[in-house]
C-alpha cells in the first residue's frame, strides 16, 4: 500500500495467512510448497491483500505440522529451499507484498540439535536450555500440568532419570527462556530472516514462553467439559502468562526495532485482560497482539458490539486493534455461522477498526472438511479422538480449479481438497464470497475513513449492528443484520456496497434484508 504518511504498513494493511501445506503444491508431492505459493501471488494481489503470512516451513519432523521445529534458520526440504525463499520473499516484494514468518520461540522439536545435546547428560552445557526437573519421590511428574494435546506435560527421560517440560507434544520439548543463551540463539535466529529482508513474525503461543519457575500446580477449572479436551480441566495459572514470559516479548521486540518496519504479531491465546499486556509496557511488546475475540464470541450482534467496545476500551492508549476470524487452528467461519452469515462476518472483519487477518481459503468461503479417520494428520485428534477437537478440517487444501487434484495437486494430497466452489468458479462471479471479499478490500484500501476512522457503536440490539467509522469530516455507516430475516432500522447515506448480490438501493433503505451488510457514506 502506497504510504502517504508515517502511517506504518501494518496498521494499514490487510494479513493474509498461508497454510503454506495446503495452499499450492509445485512438485506434485500433494504438499504445497514456497513454489506453490509464488505462483499463486496474483490471487493475492487481485484479492487485494497486503502481507501475508506464512506458517512454519523451518525443517521439522512434523509432528505438529511444522510447530516442531528442528532448524529455526533453514527451510524444509518439503517446502524447498532456501533459494526458493528468498526467490519467494523477493518476488512478493516485487509485487507489494509484505512476508511475515511464524516464529516458534516456546519449544523445538526434540530432534533439533539443541535438545539432543540437552537430553545427552546432565552435565552437558545445552542442559539447561529446555526445562529439567526431578521426579517426585513417588516417581510422578514434578507438577499437575496437563499438555495441550493431552497427557502429562512431563516426559520421562530413562537416560538422565530426570523428566522434560512438554506443554504440546512430547516431541516438542519447552525452551528455557529463563536461559540467556536460549534467548540469544532465538533473537540471532530472528535476525537471520529480518537480515534476508522478511517483514515480521507471528509469533506462536507466546503465552508459554517462561512458565512459573516454582512449577506451581495449576488450579482445577470447576466449569471444565470433556468436549474441551484434557488441557482445559486446569486453568493455566502458572504455566502460562507469566512476567518472565512478558520481558522475552519486549526483547524480541527490541530485536525487530534494530530493523526498519517490521511488525511483530503474536498469539496468546487468553483473556481480554491478559492479550491486551502483550502490547507491553511502553507499547513495546508485540504490535499486533492477536485479538480473538471474533473467534470465541457466540454469533448475535448484540455479543458482538459488546465485544467490540471492550476491546475498543482495553486496548492501552496508542495500541493498534486487530481482528480475525479464524485460523488453522479454529473451526472455520462459514462453519460457525453459515454460508450467508459468512459474508456478513467478512464485512464485520473488513470495516472494524484494526488490522484484519484473513485465514486462506475463508475468501472463497470454504467450510470445516470431512476428514477420513485413516486419514487424520493432526495428533491432538488422534490423542483425542472424536470430540472435534482435531484441526485438520480447517487445513484441507485450497480448491483452486475443477481439474482433479482441483489445482492444488497432481498428486495424492496430503489431506482431502477442501470442498465448494473453487477459485476459478468464484472469480469475475457477481454472487461468490470471493468477489464479495475483493469488493470489500478494495472499498477499504479505497477509504482510508475505514482503516483510520475511529469506531462508534451507533445501534445494537439483538439481530442488528450498525457502527460509525468517522474521520474527521467523513462518516461511514456500516449496518450488518445478524439474522436470516429483514430488519427495521433507520439508516442514513448513499449505500457502497451490500453483502446482497444484485443491484444497490439508491438512497438509504428503511430496513436490512436478510443477512445483509450495508455499507453506506453518509458524508
Ligand atoms: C499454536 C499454533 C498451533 C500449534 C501450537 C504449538 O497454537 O497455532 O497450530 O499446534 O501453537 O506450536
Ligand atoms: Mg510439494
Amino acid at each position: 500500500m502506497k504510504q502517504t504518511d508515517q502511517t506504518p504498513w501494518w496498521q494499514d494493511g490487510i494479513i493474509y495467512q498461508i497454510y503454506p501445506r495446503s495452499f499450492q503444491d509445485s512438485d506434485g508431492d500433494g504438499v504445497g510448497d514456497l513454489n506453490g505459493i509464488a505462483r499463486r501471488l496474483d490471487h493475492l494481489v487481485d484479492l487485494g491483500v497486503d502481507a501475508v503470512w506464512i506458517s512454519p516451513i523451518y525443517p521439522s519432523p512434523g509432528k505438529d505440522a511444522g510447530y516442531d521445529v528442528s532448524d529455526y534458520c533453514g527451510i524444509d526440504p518439503l517446502f524447498g529451499t532456501l533459494a526458493d525463499f528468498d526467490a519467494l520473499v523477493a518476488a512478493a516484494h516485487g509485487r507489494g507484498l509484505k512476508v511475515l514468518m511464524d516464529f516458534v520461540p516456546s519449544h523445538s522439536s526434540d530432534r533439533h540439535p539443541w535438545f539432543l545435546e540437552s537430553r545427552s547428560s546432565r552435565d552437558n552445557p545445552k542442559r539447561d536450555w529446555y526445562v529439567w526437573r526431578d521426579a517426585r519421590p513417588d516417581g510422578s511428574p514434578p507438577n499437575n500440568w496437563i499438555s495441550e494435546f493431552a497427557g502429562p506435560a512431563w516426559t520421562w527421560d530413562e537416560a538422565t532419570g530426570q523428566y522434560w517440560l512438554n506443554i504440546y507434544l512430547p516431541e516438542q520439548p519447552a525452551l528455557n527462556w529463563r536461559n540467556p543463551d536460549v534467548r540469544q540463539a532465538m533473537y540471532d535466529a530472528m535476525r537471520f530472516w529480518f537480515d534476508r529482508g522478511v517483514d515480521g513474525f507471528r509469533v506462536d503461543a507466546a503465552e508459554h514462553l517462561a512458565p512459573d519457575d516454582r512449577l506451581r500446580d495449576n488450579l482445577p477449572n470447576p466449569d471444565w467439559t470433556e468436549d474441551m479436551g484434557p488441557a482445559r480441566s486446569l486453568f493455566r495459572t502458572f504455566s502460562s502468562h507469566q512476567p518472565a514470559g512478558f520481558d522475552a516479548v519486549h526483547e524480541m521486540r527490541a530485536v525487530a526495532d534494530e530493523y526498519e518496519d517490521r511488525v511483530l504479531v503474536g498469539e496468546a491465546y487468553g483473556t481480554l485482560d491478559e492479550v491486551v499486556q502483550y502490547y507491553g509496557r511502553d507499547l513495546k511488546g508485540f504490535h499486533l497482539p492477536f485479538n480473538f475475540e471474533l473467534i470465541n464470541a457466540p454469533w448475535d450482534a448484540r455479543h458482538i458490539a459488546g465485544y467490540i467496545d471492550t476491546y475498543e476500551a482495553a486496548i492501552p492508549k496508542g495500541g493498534w486493534p486487530n481482528w480475525v476470524l479464524g485460523n488453522h487452528d479454529r473451526k472455520r467461519i462459514a462453519s460457525r455461522v453459515g454460508q450467508a452469515q459468512a459474508r456478513v462476518a467478512a464485512m464485520l472483519l473488513l470495516t472494524l477498526r484494526g488490522t484484519p487477518t484473513l485465514y486462506q481459503g475463508d475468501e472463497l468461503g470454504l467450510e470445516n472438511g470431512h476428514v477420513p479417520p485413516e486419514m487424520v494428520q493432526d495428533p491432538w485428534e488422534k490423542n483425542v479422538p472424536g470430540f472435534g477437537l482435531g484441526r485438520d478440517p480447517v487445513r484441507m487444501p485450497i480448491p483452486w480449479d475443477d481439474t482433479e487434484g482441483r489445482g492444488f495437486t497432481t498428486g495424492t494430497p496430503w489431506l482431502p481438497v477442501a470442498d465448494g466452489p473453487s477459485v476459478i468458479d468464484q472469480r469475475g462471479a457477481e454472487t461468490t464470497m470471493l468477489t464479495l471479499t475483493q469488493r470489500m478490500i478494495a472499498l477499504r484500501r479505497a477509504e482510508i475513513t475505514l482503516r483510520r476512522g475511529e469506531y462508534r457503536r451507533l445501534h445494537g440490539d439483538d439481530h442488528v449492528l450498525v457502527f460509525a467509522r468517522d474521520r474527521e469530516d467523513a462518516r461511514l455507516v456500516v449496518a450488518l443484520n445478524f439474522t436470516d430475516r429483514d430488519q427495521l432500522v433507520a439508516l442514513e447515506g448513499t449505500p457502497l456496497l451490500s453483502t446482497v448480490p444484485g443491484e444497490l438501493p439508491e438512497t438509504a433503505p428503511g430496513s436490512l434484508r436478510a443477512n445483509e451488510g450495508l455499507v453506506l457514506r453518509v458524508r
